[in-house]
């Protein structure tokens, strides 16, 4: 059917209407147009206070834009495991909303423990889903600071002590974020490797730590993830707070890498006007966190980029060079996210970011030690089973800092049992008393953990109840407690809190079937180790836990996690604490802490010092068997500019289709200076069948086989013998390859 003439002439008009309206838009509202041009124009129609207004809060966690010119506000939000419940306007506590509940994703610490790029890039595609349904901007998140002592109240909330690692994963979790139109906002940057003393530490490093250790992660979540925002951190660095620091900002990330998006200062952590415009903070948030206590004109008005910045601009003090700087930053922030003018809606608790959460915490589990093949546990036989444990029953989303999340569901690991094992076959000892405490920031889960019982009559129940059952599952480890996995302190040892250690070996000599479930951000000592069976690290699963455990307990999931930190037998074991030095009494005056063990953090420390860890990096069980072939490399020598090859075969030896991380590790055998035994230059997980074989390949070229020269200011790969390290943890090594480097 031919349109009718009056159709035909409407559309005419409308598109005539649209082509006007698009000709008398101005620029920055152009959606069409390149965004410097709409940041050009916005900047020449914005008069100085306007400009000023939006370097900095005007609540908790909102900035404002520019009302006469529709340009809207920046809404932040907590990150990086969920989107955080909606806050009182100048204060920490919940608004009391009823629609800002969401999902609780895995910690960082199980991100990174899935060695799979795939999972990052789901993680990320799901919040940055939650942060757009929610109206977020911003998403506070993810953190990459390099886990340097397993004592970091703060662990959990990072990926791992490697930078390659953290730099595989950072970037897939920040572009899909990003694909939302939300900015991931990479965290804490730099040198936040504790949380006692936060503020006034002093972090002294060498340059070759700095660039090989602790910047990477950052520098690709900058240069190939394209990070919108960067937070800087609490510390100082050469005597200056990292949120105003010349050396890490201006020079580094701005003029190396080139970053043209928003420094945003962590919470509290701008100390300087004059240092924060020199110094590259371009949106401040949090100073003088207590907000509207100290009243509006002693608060956001006053922060050091606001009042004190225009007083500045106005007298002549300071020039506006930065001050157009940091605005276009702000608004070229603005038109990739609210005003980038595509129609999103993002999804809060959908099925798929369920299942999502489900799966990612499904591949980072780790099975850690399984004696007598004792899991899975065949729920088709019924066995009986006691869960013992505080663990197995408390909200573990609640609490610990910035990343206490009010979610929609939390699935506790003993209801999750209970689920796939059968609530008539599955009883329940608490086993010890933790933390009872259930609120968190106004929030509260309305659990009732209250049980006065002594250590002693707790103890006698577990190990009562445990003689009648097939299987004793302890889900236990630490919670979001001060002292434990929680922001703002560190935990003051790396034994497990509570008398669990006690309970555990007294319910193994009454039953040896008994389970560790190891509920925790970072690694902790197991006294116990030799007598108990089988221990899986859990860390913090957030919404399903329940299920994931169960999943994994089951076997309905073969575990394919490999540890993405080193549990070390002792904390003195430690480069940060044997040579280095790490300061654990409080102090208000700036204290330096030199990380002296330099470039040995983590493996690196454990390998070249030869020390054995309880368990090493990268390691990680499943319930089949991996066979590797040996690697071979397709040429003898590699150019400067040129590349190698290394193969190696795998085969699924087992009965069950599962998972194998196969790891490569470059040593370089003779060097001018100093290195670590090995170092991780590549991963791949790798699925396969029972018999399957699949041949994994690693192409690196001269990158994997440098270090930063300190003296040079520069990256160098010296010529010389390689060897290339397959294994299937940095201890478990399959094979290696000799090759040089002309
Ligand atoms: C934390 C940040 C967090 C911010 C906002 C700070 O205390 O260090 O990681 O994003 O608070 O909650």
């Amino acid at each position: 059917m031919k349109p009718h003439f009056l159709t035909l002439l409407t559309a005419a008009a409308l598109t005539i209407a649209v082509a006007q309206t698009r000709a008398q838009a101005p620029v920055y509202l152009d959606v069409n147009q390149p965004i410097e041009q709409r940041i050009n124009d916005a900047m020449k129609r914005m008069t100085t206070e306007e400009k000023v207004a939006l370097l900095h809060a005007q609540s908790k966690f909102s900035s404002a834009g520019v009302k006469r010119l529709g340009i809207p506000e920046v809404w932040c939000s907590d990150g990086p495991m969920g989107i955080r419940d909606e806050v009182l306007w100048d204060e920490w506590e919940q608004a009391g909303w009823t629609s800002d509940s969401c999902i609780a994703f895995p910690s960082l610490t199980c991100l990174a423990a899935t060695w799979n790029s795939d999972m990052a890039a789901l993680y990320g595609k799901s919040i940055g889903e939650e942060a757009l349904y929610r109206r977020k901007n911003v998403l506070l998140g993810p953190g990459v600071n390099i886990c340097r002592t397993p004592i970091n109240g703060r662990t959990f909330e990072y990926m791992s002590e490697d930078p390659f690692l953290n730099a595989q994963l950072v970037v897939p979790y920040v572009k899909n974020v990003q694909q939302n139109g939300v900015a991931a906002c990479v965290k804490h940057f730099a040198l936040n490797n504790f949380e006692v003393n936060r503020s006034s530490a002093n972090v002294i490093v060498s340059d070759r730590a700095l660039y090989e250790i602790y910047l990477p992660a950052f520098k690709a979540a900058v240069t190939e993830g394209n990070a919108w925002a960067i937070m800087g951190s609490y510390n100082l660095y050469q005597n200056q707070h990292c949120c105003h620091n010349k050396r890490l900002l201006i020079d580094i990330l701005k003029s190396d890498w080139k970053f043209d998006g928003v420094v945003i200062s962590d919470w509290g952590g701008c100390h300087s006007t004059d240092e924060a415009v020199a110094n590259g903070l371009d949106l401040e948030f949090g100073t003088w966190t207590g907000g509207k206590t100290w009243g509006r004109s002693n608060s956001y008005d006053n922060y050091f980029l606001a009042k004190p910045y225009l007083d500045g601009i106005k007298s002549g003090k300071y020039t506006t060079t930065e001050l157009d700087d940091k605005v276009s930053r702000v608004l070229r922030l603005i038109f990739r996210t609210s005003m980038s003018g595509q129609a999103r809606w993002g999804s809060l608790c959908s099925d798929e970011h369920y299942a999502a959460a489900r799966k990612i915490a499904g591949e980072g589990i780790v099975l850690l030690k399984n004696d007598r093949n004792i899991l899975p546990i065949d729920a088709s036989k019924n066995p009986k089973i006691l869960v013992v444990g505080e663990n197995a029953i408390k909200m573990l989303t609640l609490g610990g800092g910035s990343t206490s999340l009010k979610v929609q569901r939390e699935l506790l690991p003993l209801d999750g049992l209970r689920n796939r094992f059968g609530a008539e076959n599955v009883t329940f000892a608490r086993g010890y008393v933790g933390d009872t405490t259930t609120t968190f920031d106004g929030i509260d889960t309305g659990q009732k953990l209250a049980d006065h019982r002594s250590a002693q009559e707790l103890t006698d129940e577990a190990v009562r109840m445990a003689k009648d059952v097939d299987f004793v599952i302890f889900v236990g480890g630490m919670n979001k407690s001060n002292g434990q996995d929680c922001e703002g302190t560190d935990r003051a040892s790396l034994e497990l809190p509570y008398n669990q250690n006690n309970v555990v070996s007294a319910i193994v000599k009454v039953n040896p079937n008994l389970i560790f479930v190891n509920i925790a951000g970072s690694p902790v000592t197991m006294p116990w180790l030799n007598s108990v069976p089988a221990v899986i690290q859990a860390w913090f699963i957030g919404s399903e836990a329940g299920n994931a455990i169960a999943d994994i307990l089951s076997g309905d999931v073969n575990p394919s996690g490999k540890l993405p930190l080193t549990f070390p037998a002792k904390l003195e074991d430690v480069g940060a604490h044997s040579v280095g030095e790490y300061v654990c009494k409080p102090s208000f005056k700036v204290v330096d802490v030199e990380y002296k063990e330099d470039i040995l953090v983590g493996y690196r420390w454990f390998d070249t010092k030869k020390i054995k860890p309880l368990f090493p990096f990268g390691y990680g069980l499943s319930y089949t068997t991996f066979s590797y072939g040996k690697p071979s490399i397709d040429k003898a020598t590699m150019t400067a500019d040129g590349s190698v090859t290394v193969k190696v075969d795998v085969t699924n030896t087992g009965k069950r289709a599962g998972a194998e991380v196969v790891q490569l590790y470059i040593a370089d055998l003779k060097s001018s200076l100093p290195r670590p035994a090995k170092e991780l230059k590549g991963f791949k997980k790798v699925q396969l069948n029972p018999g399957e074989t699949k041949t994994v390949e690693f192409t690196i070229d001269s990158s994997a086989l440098s270090f930063y020269n300190d003296t040079k200011k520069q990256w160098e790969a010296e010529p010389g013998a390689f060897e290339a390290i397959i294994g299937a943890s940095s201890a478990d090594i399959k094979g290696k390859v000799k090759f040089e480097l002309k």
